[in-house]
């Protein structure tokens, strides 16, 4: 298969973990004889120092007319304490998203066995756990009308969703389900918000459509509390924006490690890959980034192809690095010096040779 691949590094820790996506990615043409072209532009703090704007239009169309966009990681901290700045870096991303119609985020939690020992919840807890989170991506308040008065001393963001973008998702939702354990869990807050309450209608009606599918629902803040006490109740989680983006970063404490969560942002036309973790500027340039949410992403752009056997081989790869603890320092590895390239060093190889790959 011919893929045309845009990658969008970004900033912090984004270059660096891409790289190794990249490398595995290459090694999977050449082992399964596809042909992977890679063109690079820049988004976030460094196309704004480059070009003004943390979303380029050529970094734009290249996105749209690419197979599909390796996203790394958005954020400086020199935007994060500055309430007067007008252009920020994650702008980039959120038009990106919009601009691309990725309404749908996927973000799946898995309890690796070897790794129960790294999270700070209870092993018998989360032993197990396999989630997939559905997050609704270009609505909600997110994307609301923000208001800020002359004065500056009142501010609102608006919450608006519609029954048709609250059907697409639950569909996929659903769909995903079928493939799982069967279970749709909505998360949301309709004891209070009138959004939470179309969303509980409109899944409902769409639930029609999967008699094999259970629904069933939880408000947010009772999930949070359910994420950590018992994960494993959960098969798939359908959200909104905020409520995902939330829950997301709680779930990754059950993997132990953020550097592991991998997700998939697609809509009718479009799909980009990326991890959920942030730009983690302190670690910028030290080998401590662990690039394996960005080879997963990788791996999911495979299986966003069909390309099903690819994406499982990454996967073994990752397994094996994780038994090996040939993981970075995010992770406790028993190793010394393991760093974000020998990380994606040895999943290439495994890809490679996948038969007598050891830690050298
Ligand atoms: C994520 C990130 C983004 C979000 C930020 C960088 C805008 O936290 O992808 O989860 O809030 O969606
Ligand atoms: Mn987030």
């Amino acid at each position: 298969m011919k893929l045309n691949i845009a990658v969008l590094p970004g900033d912090g820790i984004g270059p660096e973990v891409t790289e190794q996506a990249i490398k595995v990615l290459q090694a999977i043409a050449l082992e399964f004889d596809h042909t992977f072209t890679f063109k690079q532009a820049p988004v976030g703090a460094i196309a704004i120092d480059e070009t003004g704007s943390p979303l380029p239009d050529t970094t734009l169309n290249l996105c749209k007319q690419s197979d599909a966009v390796l996203f790394g990681a958005i954020g400086d901290p020199k935007y994060d304490n500055n309430p007067n700045a007008k252009i920020r870096p994650e702008q980039g991303l959120l038009k990106l998203r919009k601009e691309l119609g990725l309404f749908a985020n996927i973000r799946p939690v898995k309890a690796y066995d070897m790794l129960l020992d790294k999270s700070p919840l209870k092993e018998e807890n989360i032993k197990g756990t396999d989630i997939s989170i559905y997050r609704e991506l270009t609505g909600g308040i997110y994307f609301g009308e923000k208001k800020l008065n002359d004065t500056e001393t009142v501010a609102s963001d608006l919450c608006e969703y519609s029954k048709e973008e609250i059907e697409r998702i639950a569909h996929l939702a659903f769909k995903a389900a079928q493939t799982r354990r069967k279970k749709v869990t909505l998360v949301d807050k309709a004891n209070v918000l009138e959004t939470s309450r179309l969303w509980r209608k409109v899944v409902k009606q769409v639930s029609e459509h999967y008699s094999d599918v259970e629904l069933d629902f939880l408000f947010v803040d009772n999930a949070a509390m359910q994420m950590i006490l018992n994960p494993k109740q959960f098969d798939v989680i359908l959200t909104e924006n905020m409520f995902g983006d939330i829950i997301s970063d709680e779930a990754s404490v059950i993997g132990g490690s953020i550097g592991l969560l991998a997700s998939a942002s697609v809509g009718d036309k479009h799909a980009m890959f990326e991890p959920i973790h942030g730009s983690y500027p302190q670690a910028k340039g030290k080998g401590i980034a662990n690039p394996v949410a960005s080879i997963l992403s990788a791996a999911m752009l495979l299986d966003h192809f069909k390309l099903h056997n690819e994406a499982n081989m990454i996967r073994l790869g990752v397994e094996k690095s994780l038994q090996l603890q040939i993981t970075t320092p995010d992770l406790n590895s028993k190793h010394e010096n393991i760093t974000t390239d020998k990380v994606g060093n040895f999943i290439e190889d495994f890809i490679s040779h996948p038969k007598d790959t050891n830690l050298n």
